[in-house]
């Protein structure tokens, strides 16, 4: 696994991380993941309805509904969340850069029209911790503000296998994904994308 790295406001941008093999081993792995714990649109505190659909994996899973955003060892359901898959811990070990492993992943996936807005990651216990996210399939405008809100903002699409790290001064920085190119990748048979972001949660 390797990359050009590309720096936006403080975020590096792996471009090209995994193979086209790993890329797909990885969807392989995720498909296994999604029989345990299926994609759910959730519910913002706020009482909204995601456009992006989850799943998670991991010791801890993250959730949202009317009682807020959160880590939770159960799924909705109450069944436990599946591990981790291999696959997806290795890109961590290889972009990280810490030797801590992650507790948990979010598996997002944009459908047509799908988009997340500007947001920070900090339901995690401890935030000096770096994030890692993998891109997979189609083509998605990320958009990377500042550690505060407001501020300038840039956006640089992502492709299939491309993994970006948030660490050290930007691992608050705020980002979203403004839209996808629905069918620009066929990695995923039917379109879409899939996005997975491993955290240390607990
Ligand atoms: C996220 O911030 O959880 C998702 C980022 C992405 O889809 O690339
Ligand atoms: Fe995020």
């Amino acid at each position: 696994m390797s990359g050009t790295p590309l720096d936006v406001n403080g975020v590096r941008i792996l471009k090209g991380f995994l193979s086209q093999g790993l890329q797909r081993e990885v969807v392989s792995d995720l498909r296994d993941v999604a029989a345990i714990a299926p994609f759910r649109r959730y519910e913002t505190p706020g009482g909204k309805k995601m456009s992006v659909r989850m799943s998670a994996a991991g010791k801890v899973g993250w959730v949202t509904d009317r009682a807020g955003y959160r880590y939770d060892a159960l799924q909705p359901d109450g069944e436990a969340w599946p591990e981790m898959p291999a696959t997806v811990l290795d890109v961590w070990s290889a972009a990280s850069g810490v030797e801590r492993m992650p507790d948990s992943c979010l598996i997002n996936f944009y459908g047509k029209g799908a988009k997340m807005g500007l947001h920070q990651d900090r339901d995690e216990a401890d935030l000096d911790w770096p994030v890692v996210s993998i891109s997979l399939g189609d083509d998605a405008l990320f958009r990377i503000g500042q550690v505060t809100r407001g501020g300038p903002t840039r956006s640089i699409w992502l492709h299939s296998g491309d993994v970006a790290v948030l660490s050290g001064a930007a691992r608050l920085a705020y980002h979203g994904i403004d839209r996808i190119r629905f069918g620009s990748s066929s990695l995923l048979p039917d379109g879409g994308r899939i996005n997975v972001t491993m955290r240390v949660a607990e």
